[in-house]
């Protein structure tokens, strides 16, 4: 079993979404592999080898060559976990650009996902995803929540089979009551899976 957590907070220090994935994975006692987005940002794609790392084009382009290569490289540290930690920290309602930069890496028609005559078909073969998300005053799962709901639509567009969310709202009030609650939400889950797999 491995996890793969990857974490996209822009803060390095104090950031509660980063303190929920460390006690996730710790708690989940399963080898991780980390890929934190801001101390090792990926690099931008631009706007042509977008489409073509989207279609998988294969092309003679120096650039696109790299990308599918950094691509490729992406798709399969994916497709080794059996459970993903995505730490989200909410910005402007929606996901921090460099976690969708990963997103438009990891998304590719044939590699990680095709189309069939009954709709788009997930391929990455990961069991579980925990989403964890996050914000200030901004409930999660609101209306007004592009980050978690979006999430969760790729990784079950991508092909993980079960996706869990974590509630990370709130860090305008105590960090500390903040942190308690979605470490209370882990527990939660994790000894009512336990349960249901005994
Ligand atoms: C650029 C920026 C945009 C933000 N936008 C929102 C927002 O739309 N809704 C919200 O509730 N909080 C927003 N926040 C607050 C963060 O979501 C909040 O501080 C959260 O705890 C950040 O995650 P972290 O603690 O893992 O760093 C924003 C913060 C920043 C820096």
């Amino acid at each position: 079993m491995t996890v793969l957590r990857i974490d996209s907070s822009a803060r390095l220090e104090g950031s509660n979404s980063r303190a929920i994935t460390g006690y996730l994975v710790q708690q989940l006692g399963e080898p991780v592999v980390e890929r934190d987005l801001v101390k090792e940002p990926l690099p931008p794609i631009s706007p042509q080898d977008l489409v073509g790392v989207h279609g998988s084009l294969q092309d003679d382009r120096a650039s696109l060559r790299h990308h599918l290569a950094l691509s490729n490289e992406l798709v399969a540290e994916l497709k080794q976990a059996d459970t993903l930690v995505l730490g989200v920290a909410m910005y402007n309602f929606s996901v921090p650009a460099y976690l969708k930069q990963w997103i438009d890496y990891v998304c590719r028609a044939g590699v990680s996902f095709r189309y069939t005559e009954n709709g788009p078909e997930g391929l990455i073969g990961v069991q579980r995803a925990f989403i964890v998300t996050a914000s200030g005053g901004t409930p999660i799962g609101g209306d007004w929540d592009f980050a978690s709901c979006y999430l969760e639509h790729i990784c079950r567009f991508l092909g993980v089979n079960e996706v869990f969310q974590i509630d990370v709202s709130g860090s305008k009030g105590a960090p500390e009551q903040v942190l308690a609650a979605a470490r209370r939400q882990i527990d939660e889950l994790l000894a009512q899976r336990e349960l249901e797999s005994a």
